[in-house]
């Protein structure tokens, strides 16, 4: 049985501003010093990565990005390049949040080229996966899943997903205070790793799958218990820094 190593993740999505941003990740820095159990990374919105790249030097939180464009470079105004992510020394990059799913049109398609683009760059991959409301009621879960996965297999490989890291975020769990019960995450991803091992055992051995829908400090413990959830993708509960460093201590 693999030691994955849980990794806790702040998606602070359009919130904040320079001084509130500099505020937090003070915060964040000095309560983190000693916990050194989670991979911890913070995703601020593009405009403040280089801020935040440069107060992450010597520390122990890595740097992600909320969003990337599938083109390598050209004319694509308002869009960001991988590489650009590069310089600013981005490590994890989220492709297929359910907001721009749903707010920005992201076809599976579309994220399956993002998720590409991201491997192929050397960056990592968070990939988010779930489900809407409908779709559960519906009894559509485990085939939503399947379908928004098996389009970045088909497209990166299952070798894409050596280094990658997937996130479950039922989309009725988002910013809803609503969580999905521990055995109901659980479920899904049992089911997500399974779905990985029918093409490379050790890679779905070794995959870290986050769960993310309203996570909070006293929902954390209990969630990242369970067998197949090595962590944490946190909304709300990531712009506060005394919020975020108790589900970082509750991912041990
Ligand atoms: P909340 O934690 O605010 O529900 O958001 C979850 C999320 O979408 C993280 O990407």
């Amino acid at each position: 049985m693999t030691n994955r190593q849980p990794l806790v993740a702040a998606n602070w999505k359009m919130n904040g501003s320079l001084a509130s941003i500099r505020l937090l990740l003070d915060g964040i820095l000095k309560g983190i010093q000693s916990e050194t159990k989670p991979e911890v990374v913070v995703c601020p919105p593009y405009i403040y990565i280089d801020e935040v790249a440069r107060n992450l030097d010597n520390t122990q939180v890595l740097l992600g990005a909320q969003n990337v464009s599938q083109h390598e470079a050209g004319a694509y105004t308002g869009e960001i390049a991988a590489g650009m992510l590069k310089d600013y020394k981005c490590v994890y990059v989220i492709v297929g949040h359910s907001e721009r799913r749903a707010l920005y049109c992201e076809t599976d398609a579309m994220v399956a080229d993002k998720f590409a683009r991201v491997v192929e760059s050397g960056l990592k991959p968070i990939l988010c996966v779930g489900e809407t409301l409908n779709e559960r009621e519906a009894d559509e879960t485990e085939e939503v899943i399947a379908r928004q996965l098996d389009a970045v297999i088909e497209r990166a490989g299952v070798q894409g997903f050596a280094n990658a890291v997937i996130a479950y975020e039922p989309v009725w769990a988002i910013g809803t205070g609503r969580t999905a019960t521990p055995e109901q995450a659980q479920e899904v991803h049992a089911f997500i790793r399974l779905r990985l091992a029918r093409h490379d055992e050790a890679i779905a051995d070794g995959l870290r799958i986050l769960y993310g829908g309203s996570v909070k400090a006293d929902n954390a413990n209990e969630l990242f218990n369970m067998a197949d959830i090595d962590g944490g993708l946190i909304g709300g509960a990531s712009l506060n820094a005394d919020d975020f460093l108790s589900i970082c201590r509750a991912a041990i």
